[in-house]
């Protein structure tokens, strides 16, 4: 079978011939009632019946890997697909640089890999659950469908990261699948392994804000295990970056898309004044600074995922050659980090500040720099609308000190500007940084679904393009009576 296709003969499409492989094979088929029951109790709400057109892979071919189609979401093709390998591959980073890249999992590194993949794995279905009730104040059938696209995408990341499970650790793999199944997000009990996978998504900035940062994440974290030296894992994450890049272009598109309608508003009502939220908030848009307080939030619960600015394992991982950098091999180093430093911001006597730290234990703080600079583009974006629109107001990131619960600033309060502040400030100035109650309440109040073709809510404008280039009126989701 060519590597590139995919083989859609067996019940689970997948290009890693599957069909010659009868006990992983087995092992998926037995996971897949489980996982579908999942689907069915903890997938879209209300949507289960619906025709979507939604992408499916038909290739990993880079140029030609989407096909789409409408499909109830049940009966999407969840697959096991991975990049093409790469001939001669070797490791890129860490102890075992230069040699031939593993096959199978290494003995001696199985617990720490296999953590890593559950880690990974646990994200996926946490989000579909963290969604699930979008679909009943969708603004449009456009973005219907592309919350559903981002779900039945998250589903099959699972199956990716299952499959991983499956194939090379036996039957603690199996236990690990199975668990996957059984946490939920948000549960007292059972609850999701990471925090940010733990919160509600109550309204769709927060989805646009999600798929904008925490996704972001994801992709940084695929990245980075895209250059493991145990090359399934890295040619799973690889494949999975494709996908990826939509669920961000869902994010950013959404959260530019509520600015520019804002910013539009404004200016056809003759409101100069950014902060003027009352009158801003009567033309049924929502404010920039209260975008902007959903931004800080969900830009601070991500950078929590990263993990403590210093870690020996995330050293560990590296030295292991099993999780490496950004773009790891475009790093003009010795990819070995014995001996090299990396700046770290800290909080030392009573003061925040820059330390060099070994380069080794500070790959996290690496990681979460390369995670800021690329959100840091995503906001000038959203920065040129505003300016095209002549409004006078950017958005910006806050201090990564600011709102954290892991890591060096998790006991200080640090304002947005990188201020340290007091408890009585933080008490006071809170509701100007992040949510409150109210701007909830008021953003809920405009969660109207809208499920006419071509229309859109009030709060966000209509995308430039449609996805496959429909026309703007195409019925992107048909709505089951
Ligand atoms: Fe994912
Ligand atoms: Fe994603």
């Amino acid at each position: 079978m060519d590597i590139q296709n995919v083989d859609y003969t067996t019940k689970i499409p997948n290009n890693v011939n599957l069909a010659e492989d009868r006990q992983v094979l087995r092992a998926l088929e037995s996971w897949h009632p489980g996982y579908i029951d999942w689907w069915m109790d903890m997938g879209p709400e209300g949507f289960q019946q619906a025709l979507v057109y939604l992408r499916t892979a038909v290739s990993v071919d880079p140029k030609g890997w989407a096909k789409f189609d409408y499909v109830k979401m049940p009966d999407y093709r969840w697959g096991i697909l991975l990049a093409p390998q790469e001939e001669g591959r070797t490791i890129p980073f860490g102890r075992h640089y230069g040699e031939p890249v593993w096959q199978d999992v290494p003995g001696e590194y199985r617990a720490m890999l296999r953590r890593l993949v559950v880690i990974q794995g646990d994200t996926e279905p946490a989000s579909v659950e963290q969604q699930r009730h979008l679909g009943k104040t969708a603004p449009s059938l456009y973005d219907l469908r592309n919350v559903f696209q981002v779900n039945v995408e998250e589903g099959r990341h699972l199956w990716a990261m299952v499959y991983l499970l499956q194939k090379y650790f036996g039957r603690d793999g199996r236990q690990e699948a199975a668990e996957l199944l059984q946490r939920r997000s948000g549960d007292a009990d059972k609850p999701r392994m990471l925090g940010a996978f733990n919160e509600a998504t109550p309204d769709w900035l927060s989805f646009h804000m999600f798929t904008f940062f925490t996704d972001r994440d994801g992709k940084m974290q695929l990245e980075s295990l895209a250059q493991s030296g145990f090359d399934p894992l890295s040619r799973t994450c690889r494949f999975m970056l494709t996908e990826e890049a939509h669920h961000m272009f869902v994010g950013e598109t959404g959260v530019g898309r509520t600015i520019q309608r804002t910013c539009e508003a404004m200016r056809a009502a003759g409101i100069e004044d950014p902060t003027d939220i009352d009158k801003i908030r009567a033309l049924g848009v929502i404010d920039l600074p209260t975008i902007q307080k959903k931004l800080n939030l969900h830009y601070t619960l991500s950078l929590d995922l990263f993990g403590s600015e210093v870690s020996t394992n995330a050293a560990n991982c590296f030295t292991a050659g099993l999780k490496g950098r950004f773009q790891e091999t475009k790093i003009d180093d010795d990819h070995r980090l014995e001996h090299a430093t990396y700046p770290v911001l800290k909080f030392v006597d009573g003061e925040i500040k820059r330390v060099d730290e070994p380069a080794l234990t500070a790959i996290n703080m690496r990681l979460r720099d390369d995670y800021t600079a690329d959100c840091q583009r995503g906001l000038d974006r959203w920065n040129k609308i505003i300016d095209k629109t002549g409004v006078a107001f950017k958005l910006e990131l806050p201090h990564v000190g600011f709102h954290r619960q892991i890591g060096e600033f998790k006991d200080v309060r640090v304002s947005p500007a990188g201020q340290i502040v007091d408890e009585a400030t933080w008490n006071r100035d809170r509701s100007q940084w992040l949510p409150s109650k109210d701007d909830g309440d008021f953003i809920a109040s405009l969660m109207k679904p809208v499920t006419e073709p071509g229309q859109f809510a009030s709060w966000i404008a209509p995308p430039r393009i449609g996805i496959d280039n429909k026309p703007g009126d195409f019925e992107y989701v048909k709505i089951a009576a």
